[in-house]
C-alpha cells in the first residue's frame, strides 16, 4: 500500500499535510549523481540535513546510541497522528487500526527484504528478543550461547530461563580487534555442544560498534542444528542488509534507534517456518500457528507511534540509507583514525572498514570511563556515555547524521588534551 492510499484509509488522516521535505529533496537532488562515499564528506549537504533537527545548544550530543531523536518532519507528523487518532477514537481502532499496522509492518519488511508476514511491530528490541528467549520450548539441560558483550536485558532474560527451565548458558567473549571472521566464528563454534538450541549474536555490538560476521556464524550454527537469534538493535537503518543474506531465524531491533522513529517502536522478524515454534508472551485469540500476529498481542497501545514509523521511513528514504551509512562510517573513521595515533588513547573499535560503521569507543589509559565522561561534559561540553564492561573500558561515541566535523574536532581536541 502506498502512502497515499494508506492516508485515505485512515479517514481524517487524508487531511495530513505532506511531510515538509522540499528543502531536503532539493539538497538530495543536487548530490544524486554522486557516489554516496563522496557525499559522505560534503559538509554543506549534511548541514542542510542538520537543519531538520532541533538541537539543544547546551552540549555536543555524541550519545545517539540510546535512541536517535526524530527530525522535525517526523515529530510534526507524530503529533498530527496523535491528534487524528484521538479525534477518531474507537472508530479508528475498530476500522483501520490493524490494516494500518500491517501496512507499517510491510514497509519495515521492505527495508530488509522480507515479507510482512514475517514481521511484527513491537515496542523495542527488548520486547522482540525476550519474546523469543522466553517463548522457546526449552527443556532442562538445553543450552544457549551468547557473548559477554551482549546487551544486559537479553543476558538477564537468558538468566531467567536458566532459573525457570534449567537452560545452561554458555558465554563467549568477543575480542575488540579480531584478526579475521574465522576467529569470531570459531569462538562461537567452540561454545556449541550437542545440547545447544539457540545462539544469540549481535549484528553490531552496541558498546564498541563492532559489526560481526553474522552470515558466517549462522551457517556454522545451522550446520550444527542450532538456531540463531540476531540482536540488530544498532544495525537496522544504520547499515544496509537484507534478511535473506543473514539467513538467521530471529532478528530484533528498535526503530527508535537508527531509523529515528518515535520512542517505543521496534521490530521482530521470525523466519516463516519458525513462527509456529515460538510461544507468545500474551496469548492471542485462535490464529493459525504460522501467523506472526500470534506473537504480537499487546492489547491497546499508542497506535499513533506505529503510524509515524512510516514518516521516519520516508525521511530516511529521502536521504537514502546508502548515503546515511556512508556518512556515519565516514564520521567514525574521521575521529578514530586521528585518535588511534595518540599515546595512551585506546580505541576499542576495529579499524577494518567492514567491521564498523557509525559507533566507536575510546578510552584513555589510567582514567576511569565515568571520570572521562564527566570531564568531557563539564570541561568541554561533549555528551557521551561511559562503558565499563568485560574487555571494553571507554566512552561510546555515537554521532548521527546531523553531527558536524567541527563537533568531532572538538572531541579529538578534548581526548588528546586529557591524554597528556
Ligand atoms: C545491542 C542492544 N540490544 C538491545 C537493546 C535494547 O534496546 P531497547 O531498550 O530499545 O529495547 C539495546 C539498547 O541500547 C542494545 O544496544
Amino acid at each position: 500500500m502506498d502512502k497515499r492510499s494508506f492516508l485515505k484509509n485512515v479517514g481524517l488522516m487524508s487531511l495530513a499535510a505532506p511531510l515538509n521535505f522540499a528543502q531536503l529533496e532539493k539538497a538530495v537532488a543536487a548530490v544524486n549523481h554522486l557516489d554516496p562515499a563522496d557525499v559522505a564528506s560534503d559538509e554543506a549537504f549534511w548541514l542542510k540535513v542538520r537543519g531538520d533537527y532541533d538541537l539543544k545548544p547546551d552540549y555536543i550530543n555524541l550519545e545517539n546510541g540510546y535512541y536517535c531523536f526524530m527530525p522535525r518532519q517526523t515529530m510534526d507528523h507524530l503529533v498530527e497522528h496523535m491528534r487524528n487518532v484521538n479525534y477518531e477514537g474507537s472508530y479508528y481502532m475498530r476500522t483501520v487500526q490493524w490494516e494500518n499496522k500491517n501496512a507499517v509492518a510491510g514497509k519495515v519488511a521492505e527495508i530488509v527484504g522480507c515479507t510482512a508476514e514475517e514481521v511484527a511491530i513491537t515496542r523495542n528490541t527488548t520486547e522482540s528478543l525476550d519474546l523469543i528467549i522466553g517463548g522457546m520450548n526449552w527443556n532442562a539441560g538445553d543450552e544457549a550461547v551468547m557473548a559477554e558483550q551482549d546487551y544486559g536485558a537479553m543476558l538477564n532474560h537468558f538468566k531467567f530461563v536458566e532459573r525457570r527451565f534449567g537452560v545452561v548458558n554458555r558465554m563467549v567473549s568477543v575480542p575488540n580487534h579480531p584478526k579475521n571472521d574465522e576467529e569470531i566464528v570459531d569462538l562461537y563454534a567452540s561454545a556449541i555442544t550437542d545440547k545447544t538450541r539457540l545462539l544469540m549474536v549481535c549484528h553490531m555490538i552496541n558498546i564498541t560498534g563492532q559489526i560481526l560476521p553474522v552470515r558466517k556464524i549462522v551457517d556454522m550454527a545451522h550446520a550444527k542444528g542450532v538456531e540463531v537469534m540476531v540482536d540488530g538493535a544498532h544495525a537496522f537503518s544504520h547499515i544496509d542488509f537484507q534478511m535473506k543474506d543473514l539467513d538467521c531465524d530471529y532478528y530484533g531491533t528498535s526503530l527508535h534507534k537508527w531509523l529515528s522513529a518515535p520512542l517505543g517502536s521496534g521490530m521482530l522478524y521470525v523466519k516463516k517456518e519458525k513462527i509456529d515454534s515460538v510461544w507468545p508472551l500474551f496469548a492471542e485469540r485462535d490464529l493459525d500457528a504460522n501467523d506472526m500476529r500470534r506473537l504480537n498481542h499487546i492489547g491497546t497501545h499508542p497506535v499513533h507511534t506505529d503510524l509515524a514509523i512510516l514518516d521516519a521511513i520516508e525521511y530516511q528514504n529521502t536521504i537514502g540509507l546508502d548515503r546515511k551509512e556512508a556518512r556515519l562510517r565516514y564520521l567514525q573513521h574521521y575521529w578514530t583514525s586521528k585518535l588511534r595515533k595518540v599515546p595512551r588513547v585506546v580505541v576499542n573499535t576495529p579499524e577494518d572498514m567492514s567491521r564498523h560503521c557509525g559507533i566507536g569507543n575510546v578510552g584513555i589509559e589510567g582514567i576511569e570511563p565515568s571520570d572521562l565522561a564527566d570531564k568531557l561534559l563539564k570541561d568541554y561540553g561533549i555528551f557521551t556515555v561511559a562503558i565499563n564492561r568485560p574487555g571494553v573500558r571507554g566512552l561510546r561515541i555515537t554521532p548521527n547524521v546531523y553531527t558536524t566535523i567541527k563537533e568531532l574536532d572538538a572531541l579529538i581536541h578534548a581526548i588528546t588534551e586529557l591524554s597528556t
